[in-house]
């Protein structure tokens, strides 16, 4: 920690402990600047936002234990969660309230007397998903279980024109609320108790953060850990600061306990999860740079995988790079989203970098660790693309050559600069370019992905393979899957596999 000490411009003594060490920078720090030494935005409301909700869980729970002594019925949830690794998050941590007030989980969700739609708007397809099942799921409410309950959440819930709509035609959904206000979950069913429905409860922002409430983790062996909250970038084409809200990133001490009692209940493997990780930190009062959270959560015993989602090239600093480079537990994976290669574009979705400048931060990456996987997102179809634009898109493709690409068609997001602009391009002209543009990713991403082939790597085991029950899969560091002969009891540990035969985009390996 003596380099993060430095970067405060501090000299301190060498504490073994990265928690000791984080509370002095930021003590020191807090003298230096002369604000409070524990200071986090409406903390005091958060820990009296928590007391109260789990005083909810407390009632909720009393009523379910009612229910169970008298009908022998445990109740059963199920939650569908659409979209991205933020949503899943969030999930987990419904599921958690959800236990913690007794209910179980169950698979089928036509089974589940409560069943909750995890939301997603990035993209106007994601609305059509949500709607398609919602119709399914009142048929199977109206003939085979009427008294489920159903509860809209997340980002689309987060757009006053999807409220509307779910208020006049799917009058059939008992509640509805946000991305801002998930830790109320158990006031929101008390209150579905007793209020008529639908009960709506959905925030257009909030400064808080609600620590400790339960959360239950899908696997046992890794876990994402959310260190911020919502997005200041308003990239032109980008709904997600409109539903997400101001960038708020939790306190460091906060991330760290979190991420050390994981670690002591067995987890391996963390993502760091924020819409932008590179500007961690920034606005905490006293700023910690996303280095220095990273070399605090290295230093905690028995988490050896460290990976972050999602970066904005704009704040990608040569101390994360140098972090990387230094760090054996830092994955040698970056997802780092290009969105476009022409110059014009970038400047018009608001993105605060040049072709070159993406260019240069791959070279640094790579030579600063020189097996990085890279990976990306790209848009085609925004505005305005022409030809010529989308060539420059297919030449950083060939430049980079990334392991992976998820390549997305344009989609306006009413509320966003780039809905209101003129110029969008025709649906056949998007769609050919996107199927050229698919094909140059996958020819590159197979011939990428099977660079390893004939190395000893480790692999963290994930799950038994669901096509072959006597063959487990599990992840490189890089993210690229592995298929091998074992059995169930390696889930959870890292072992040592011969990368024996490329399969385009996995390996089959044999354990060594
Ligand atoms: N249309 C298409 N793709 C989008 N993304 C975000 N907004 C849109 C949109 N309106 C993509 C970006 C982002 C990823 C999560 O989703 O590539 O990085
Ligand atoms: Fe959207 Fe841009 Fe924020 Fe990513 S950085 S969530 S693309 S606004």
């Amino acid at each position: 920690m003596q380099g993060t000490s430095e970067a405060f411009g501090l000299k301190v003594f060498c504490f073994p402990h990265f928690m000791t060490d984080i509370l002095i920078m930021q003590a020191a720090a807090c003298w230096r600047r002369n604000v409070p030494e524990r200071y986090s935005v409406n903390r005091e409301e958060s820990e009296k936002e928590l007391a109260l909700q789990q005083e909810y869980i407390r009632i909720m729970r009393e009523r379910v234990e009612e229910r169970i002594a008298k009908t022998r019925s445990v109740p059963t949830y199920h939650i569908e969660t659409f979209g991205c690794q933020m949503n899943a998050k969030d999930s987990e941590k419904l599921a958690g309230i959800l236990e913690e007030i007794g209910y179980v989980h169950t698979e089928t969700e036509e089974q589940a007397d409560l069943v909750l739609y995890n939301t997603c708007t990035v993209r106007e397809n994601a609305n059509q998903k949500v709607y398609g099942r919602l119709g399914q799921l009142n048929s199977i409410r109206k003939h085979e279980h009427t008294d489920m309950k159903i509860i809209l959440c997340g980002c689309m819930m987060q757009e006053p024109d999807e409220i509307e709509n779910v208020r006049t035609k799917y009058t059939f959904v008992n509640a509805v609320f946000g991305t801002h206000n998930i830790f109320r979950l158990a006031q929101l069913l008390y209150r579905m108790e007793t209020e008529k429905n639908p009960v709506i409860d959905v925030w257009e922002g909030t400064d808080k953060i609600v620590e400790d409430l339960p959360s239950v983790r899908k696997y046992a062996f890794k876990s994402g850990v959310n260190i911020m909250y919502g997005c200041n970038n308003f990239c032109s084409y980008c709904i997600v600061p409109y539903v997400r809200g101001r960038e708020r990133s939790r306190e460091p001490i906060d991330i760290l306990r979190e991420i050390e009692r994981l670690a002591k209940d067995g987890v391996k493997e963390v993502m760091l999860l924020g819409q932008n990780v590179n500007s961690y930190g920034k606005t905490l009062d006293v700023p910690v740079s996303f280095s220095t959270l990273l070399k605090g959560v290295a230093e905690i015993d028995g988490i050896e995988r460290i990976r972050f989602m999602t970066s904005h090239p704009k704040d990608l600093s040569d101390e994360l790079i140098e972090t990387m480079r230094d760090s054996s537990k830092i994955c040698n994976h970056f997802h780092l989203p290009l969105q476009s290669g022409s110059d014009r574009i970038l400047k018009v979705m608001n993105r605060h970098y040049t072709k070159a400048q993406y260019l240069n931060i791959v070279e640094k990456l790579r030579e600063a660790v020189p097996d990085i996987s890279i990976t990306t997102d790209i848009i085609v179809g925004f505005p305005g693309e022409t030809e010529e634009d989308f060539l420059e898109t297919l030449d950083v493709v060939r430049r980079v050559r990334f392991d992976s690409a998820f390549t997305f068609i344009y989609s306006p997001r009413t509320g966003t600069p780039a809905a209101a602009m003129e110029d969008q391009v025709p649906e056949d002209v998007v769609k050919e370019r996107f199927e050229r543009l698919l094909k140059l990713v996958q020819s590159i991403g197979q011939e990428m992905s099977g660079r390893d082939v004939g190395k000893v790597l480790p692999v963290l085991v994930e799950e038994v393979n669901r096509q072959d029950g006597s063959m487990v899969s599990g992840r490189l560091t890089n993210n690229t899957l592995v298929h091998f002969k074992g059995e169930e009891k390696l889930i959870g540990s890292i072992v040592n596999v011969r990368l024996a035969e490329s399969k385009g985009f996995y390996y089959i390996g044999e354990r060594v």
